[in-house]
């Protein structure tokens, strides 16, 4: 955060489109502010590209006279039903909306709107971070309008409602994914008033719909240090509501005196850690779901101690049940989570034993093009506290990837292409489609992972004479 005078916020609206829209809005004599999260992106100095204006009186009008004076290249978009408008100009996007007053009843997020002062706005808006205003009217170019100390909260690092946080909330229930959400991505903290009324009003999300809530988690999932938001959501009580799952993971059981680890904590740390490797959302969310099914895998057994048998699989048919409830997309972005969440333990149970070429092609077969991904999660998930440990697996995997180099270079397995085609068998023995064809095309497929035969069609080809002959087969011309 910096402190900026008025002189020097001047100075950071220097881009000429604020000189537009203050001069429009003197020739049409009314207020207008630039407000919400471009103000306080500007004391963050965080790279900002929505400008959202408030105007004292009609936001549509002031949008259209600015379109007017901008003249050609100027788009403007009216939403007359939600009284807001837009410009687009070269490569920017103003929003343009008249001050407001709202107020909300309790079942709906929908309010019942009317005119009103911008102190009004400010009062309705969700956070004092998000309700700083900046004026654009030419006498007063520059001036910060800040009720209720918004740049004290930025400085202190404080995510605080401006009314009573029962209001806001309520008002609102998405705000307290967003509270939470903004604290996550800032690393702020969240100010105990406002904490305690998350607690209060955790049930209200209930109505909010499942993508709005998707899309906040997955801006907190996208944070830098993503563990802060899922323990505040976890601690207020929201996570049990939006993400059971999560929830079940938690708890260490000891029996004999032996226990198993906080799987919760656990998962936390992997998607800490995957989270300094890449910006992959897709490849976040396979960390944050790879021990998912442990809870319902969890087993005592005597000689053992705790198991978690299958957890991967079982974690893998859980992906999709989750990706639709959460309105997640059930695309190829669910495939992939749910490839990585199912291979997740092959490349730690290859890294605890000896390091074998042809385990090691196996899962490069299996892995194709995320082979690099399923790599960088294993190695995230290693947060054993155990630092001889930990450096032993590490060592292992660093084999393990130079070796799955080494192999592709030489067998080209990532998308592996069977040598010789089903077809082509087939026209060898005179068979028509059968199960002796697909065995045979699996056994050329096991020797090559196997290294008997190189990737290579004559090698295959000459393999598939010798197995067909000893299942009693001959070829058709001799
Ligand atoms: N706002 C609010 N309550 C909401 C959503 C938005 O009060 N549920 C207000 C806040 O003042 C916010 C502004 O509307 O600053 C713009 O909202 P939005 O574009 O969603 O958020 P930003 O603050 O711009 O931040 P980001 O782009 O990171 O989401």
């Amino acid at each position: 955060m910096i402190e900026l005078t008025r002189e020097e916020l001047k100075r950071h609206l220097g881009a000429p489109i604020f000189g537009q829209v203050g001069d429009t809005a003197d020739e049409l004599g009314l207020e207008c502010y630039v407000v919400g999260g471009y103000v306080r992106d500007l004391f963050l100095q965080r790279p900002s590209q929505d400008i959202d204006i408030v105007v004292v009186g009609s936001g549509i009008a002031m949008a259209e006279a600015l379109g007017r004076r901008l003249g050609h290249g100027a788009k403007v978009a009216v939403f007359k039903n939600f009284g807001t408008a837009q410009v687009k100009y070269r490569d920017m996007e103003v929003e343009f909306v008249g001050a407001r007053k709202e107020s909300y009843s309790r079942d709906s997020r929908k309010p019942i709107v009317e005119d009103g002062t911008l102190e009004d706005d400010q009062n309705r808006r969700d956070f004092t971070i998000n309700a700083l205003a900046i004026c654009l009217n030419r006498t007063r170019f520059g001036e910060l309008v800040d009720p209720f100390g918004g740049v004290d909260d930025l400085r202190e690092r404080v995510v605080r409602t401006p009314l009573d946080p029962d209001i806001t909330f309520s008002d609102d229930p998405l705000r307290m994914m967003r509270c939470i959400r903004f604290a996550t991505q800032l690393n702020f903290h969240i100010d105990d008033e406002t904490f305690e009324s998350l607690c209060r009003n955790r049930e209200r999300i209930g109505i909010i719909s499942r993508e709005r809530v998707a899309d906040e988690l997955n801006k907190i999932i996208l944070a830098p240090t993503p563990s802060k938001g899922f323990i505040d959501l976890d601690r207020c009580g929201l996570l049990s509501l939006i993400f059971p799952e999560l929830v079940a993971l938690q708890g260490v059981e000891a029996r004999n005196g032996r226990k198993h680890k906080d799987n919760f904590y656990h998962t936390l740390e992997v998607l800490d850690n995957i989270s300094q490797r890449t910006d992959n959302l897709w490849l976040r969310w396979a960390a944050l779901l790879h021990d998912i099914a442990k809870p319902t895998t969890k087993r005592w057994e005597p000689k053992a101690g705790w198991t978690f048998h299958n957890h991967n699989f079982i974690g893998e048919k859980m992906v999709p049940v989750l990706f639709k409830r959460m309105k997640l997309p059930m695309n190829e972005k669910m495939k992939y989570v749910q490839k990585l969440v199912g291979l997740h333990m092959r490349p730690i149970a290859i890294a605890d034993d000896e390091v074998t070429d042809s385990a090691v092609r196996r899962l490069l077969f299996e892995a194709g093009d995320d082979i690099d991904d399923l790599m960088t999660l294993c190695e995230a998930d290693i947060t054993s506290k155990n630092s001889e440990r930990k450096q032993r697996f590490l060592n292992n995997f660093k084999l393990v990837r130079r070796k799955l180099k080494d192999l592709e270079e030489k067998d080209r397995i990532r998308n592996f292409q069977p040598p010789v085609s089903g077809e082509e068998i087939m026209e060898i023995f005179g068979l028509p489609p059968s199960r002796e064809v697909g065995a045979l095309k699996s056994a050329i497929k096991d020797a090559i992972l196997d290294g008997v035969i190189p990737n290579e069609h004559d090698p295959a080809r000459a393999y598939l004479l010798e197995r067909a002959k000893k299942m009693g087969l001959e070829p058709r011309h001799g």
